[in-house]
């Protein structure tokens, strides 16, 4: 599978990255300035978005692997690529994220430990409730993990 940077018409891949992010309007707050990787077997698959905080610290503000695609190691590929990409210049990496235990393992199998919460991120920011899983996302917790 090849991973490619999108420069141009990033909202191409909107389907994909409401995956990631269900509201768009919190999508538009970092999709132009965020580095944008989408993986193709033909078709597209999975994306990726990273934003440069500065300082050498980076957070994943989007990852999504197509619902056919998941579970088959190509979120976990894709992490290990934003690794290899930024570890010259990066020093660490943060995604927040809600408390869906199926997320949260996936990036604790991926290196990342606990950083920090903001409390009551998804009910504040977003203008309707998110469920995943069956559980309503309030808090935003944030992890890291060095390059
Ligand atoms: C979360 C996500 C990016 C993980 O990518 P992936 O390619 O499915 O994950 P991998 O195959 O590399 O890793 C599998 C691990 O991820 C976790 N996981 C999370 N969601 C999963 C899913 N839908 N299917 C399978 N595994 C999932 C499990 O811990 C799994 O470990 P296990 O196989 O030991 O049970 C992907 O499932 C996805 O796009 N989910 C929907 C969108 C989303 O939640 N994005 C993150 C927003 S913060």
């Amino acid at each position: 599978m090849d991973i490619h940077k999108i420069t141009d018409n990033k909202k191409e891949f909107i389907e994909l990255l409401l995956l990631g992010d269900e509201q768009e309007s919190m999508i538009d707050k970092y999709l132009d300035a965020g580095d944008m990787y989408v993986m193709y077997d033909k078709k597209p698959v999975a994306q990726c978005v990273v934003l440069n905080l500065g300082d050498g610290v980076y957070e994943l503000k989007n990852i999504s692997v197509s619902p056919e695609y998941q579970g088959k190691g190509i979120g976990s590929k894709l992490i290990d690529f934003i690794s290899e990409t930024y570890k010259s210049s990066g020093k660490e990496l943060i995604v927040g994220t809600g408390e869906n235990p199926d997320t949260l393992g996936f990036y604790q199998k991926n290196g990342f430990t606990y950083y920090k919460r903001i409390k009551n991120f998804f009910t504040d920011n977003y203008d309707h409730p998110i469920y995943e899983n069956g559980i309503m996302l309030q808090d935003m917790v944030y992890l890291k993990r060095k390059f």
